[in-house]
């Protein structure tokens, strides 16, 4: 039964009291005062009836048509006045009652993005809401605990993941340190771990059970109702567990709190949900204590661990669009291999392209790797919201069909929202400035976690960006960080670059001996050239780095 139809149960059976008492003292003036009511007077004395309430309170006096007092010994309310059928009779105590008996604190699981200012800002703007953190792995627990030294004293740090007895002996320690970790279970041989190291470290535990839910929805919890079937069946484990005498006081429902990312609001898509926040607080909220009330227990903590709700929209990946594969190759940019894998994308784009449109399709290349910064769109098919950041005061002129730098056969986007297969877009060379910037959107969960280092492409520049209060408009940037150079990207693969320039140095020496170059200027400036590729972006650059003096006499260059 749903909350709305409990209410209205609810109602019906306040509706079938019997009629309501008839006042047995009638007031006159002086009755308005309080001690000299006959039924005060002898009200610590006498049995108690509604009917003396009603008497007592001046229900009687002040409350018709629309107040009485009711057989059950509460307030009823009359919505008609003297029409009001006794089936429409309103318990006050049942609203009353509706609300919920605890506070909700939740946290953030830090696997969504583990950038240290983003979970910085949660734990601080979160703190006055008891907001904790998630953690899954060691090194996950270590960061949350040091960004949680900032936060609520009461917010939680819940530990899930598989856990070794090292994992387990840091939650405990984190007790110890004052952190309200929560260690959950999620196999059985974990208990016998905890009960082993808190008696060694005479630390107390506080555990949570993981249950694994038996609700499935064919992949798709993007509609209130399945929501409310899986918060059922959640709270029904949490009472049964309440039932056999478990000390139980907070219900976690996880992550699932949708995103709308093509906003199609469609109940049955994978990137969409059909409700909106407030719709899910209150079907989660209204399930949890419509359950708990029936089955008299009190009603839990509610915790959640949203992640894409939370950090979805922090982030905007732009990046620039290069010319088409077209003139690059004119240009001799492009290898005739590289322009026909392009081609090939063209026309299986086309053929697949069921949108009838008249503008001519291109080809853009996108400055960025799609699995170093959309991994979930090669990895599962996730679709992100990408559209020009600039330009939007003009008509586009054309479709485009963006691919990587990566020029591998998936680092192409071959699908965007609304499921068409091409992005309507502007004509480069219209721009003044000459630069084309495009922006994704919504990707600020995951994206950045998971984003691999295929070609070894690394991650892009990052750039913080707080508002200016006081400066409409304005912006400061707080910060900028440089992503991985080429060296740090070798050396993420176990390659030594000092060692490569050193060896390319000798190569060089050995060469310029057999080139008869005596005063070792080819050398010294070909290692020294070679170094500071190893220092460069990996990316396209507007201009080169290499800023080697010309040398001319033993054909290197
Ligand atoms: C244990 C746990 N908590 C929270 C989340 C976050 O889920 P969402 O981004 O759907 O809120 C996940 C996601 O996989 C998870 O595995």
């Amino acid at each position: 039964m749903s909350a709305l139809e409990q209410f209205i149960d609810d109602a019906t059976l306040v509706a079938s009291a019997p009629s309501l008492p008839v006042p047995p003292f009638c007031f006159g003036a002086k009755a308005k005062v309080f001690p000299d009511n006959a039924a005060v007077a002898n009200y610590e004395k006498s049995d108690w009836s509604p009917s003396l309430s009603s008497t007592l309170y001046r229900v009687d006096g002040w409350g018709p048509p629309y107040f009485a007092v009711n057989s059950s010994g509460n307030i009823s309310i009359r919505p008609h006045g003297k029409e009001t059928m006794p089936s429409q009779e309103i318990d006050l105590l049942e609203i009353a009652k509706k609300g919920y008996g605890a506070h909700y604190q939740g946290v953030f699981p830090v696997k969504c993005n583990q950038d240290r200012f983003i979970i910085e800002d949660i734990v601080k703007f979160g703190s006055p809401f008891r907001f904790g953190l998630e953690a899954g792995s060691k090194p996950e627990l270590l960061l949350a605990m040091h960004c949680l030294c900032k936060g609520s004293p009461e917010a939680l740090l819940v530990c899930n993941g598989f856990k070794d007895a090292e994992y387990i002996s840091l939650a405990l320690i984190a007790r110890k340190l004052a952190f309200n970790t929560v260690v959950v279970f999620e196999q059985e041989e974990e208990l016998d771990l905890v009960i082993e190291l808190s008696k060694k470290l005479d630390i107390r535990p506080v555990v949570g059970v993981r249950a694994k839910l038996r609700t499935r929805h064919s992949g798709h919890y993007g509609s209130t109702s399945v929501v409310a079937d899986g918060v059922s069946e959640a709270a029904q484990i949490y009472c049964e567990l309440v039932r056999l005498g478990a000390n139980m006081r907070v219900v976690d429902i996880g992550g699932g709190l949708g995103i709308d990312y093509d906003g199609s609001k469609a109940s049955d898509s994978d990137v969409s949900v059909s409700y909106t926040l407030e719709e899910y607080t209150e079907t989660v909220v209204k399930t949890l204590r419509s359950i708990c009330d029936k089955r008299s227990v009190t009603h839990p903590v509610i915790s959640s661990e949203s992640g894409r709700a939370t950090v979805s929209h922090h982030t905007v990946l732009i990046f620039e669009l290069k010319q088409h594969c077209i003139r690059q190759f004119k240009q001799g940019a492009l290898s005739i291999e590289q322009l026909a894998a392009v081609d090939g994308l063209h026309l299986m784009v086309s053929k697949a392209a069921s949108e009838p449109s008249s503008l001519p399709v291109h080809t853009y290349r996108m400055n960025l790797s799609i699995f170093t910064s959309i991994p979930n769109y090669w990895g599962t098919g996730h679709l992100f919201p990408i559209m020009p950041i600039h330009r939007l005061d003009q008509r586009p002129t054309m479709r485009g069909m963006l691919s990587d730098l990566t020029c591998d056969s998936d680092g192409k986007l071959a699908t965007y929202i609304g499921g068409e297969s091409s992005l309507p877009l502007h004509e480069l060379d219209g721009n003044k400035n000459g630069h084309y910037y495009l922006g994704l959107f919504l990707g600020g969960a995951y994206e950045e976690a998971q984003g691999q280092i295929h070609n070894l492409f690394g991650a892009p520049n990052v750039v913080r960006v707080e508002s200016e209060a006081d400066n409409p408009g304005g912006f400061i940037m707080t910060s900028a960080l440089l992503g991985p150079n080429s060296g740090d990207l070798l050396q993420a693969m176990r390659h030594e670059p000092k060692a490569m320039v050193e060896a390319f140095r000798r190569r060089a020496e050995e060469l310029g001996a057999v080139g008869g170059n005596q005063d070792g200027l080819v050398t010294e400036a070909l290692a020294g050239g070679l170094a500071r590729f190893v220092s460069s972006w990996p990316y396209l650059m507007a201009t080169s780095t290499w800023g080697m003096p010309p040398v001319t006499g033993n054909g290197f260059f």
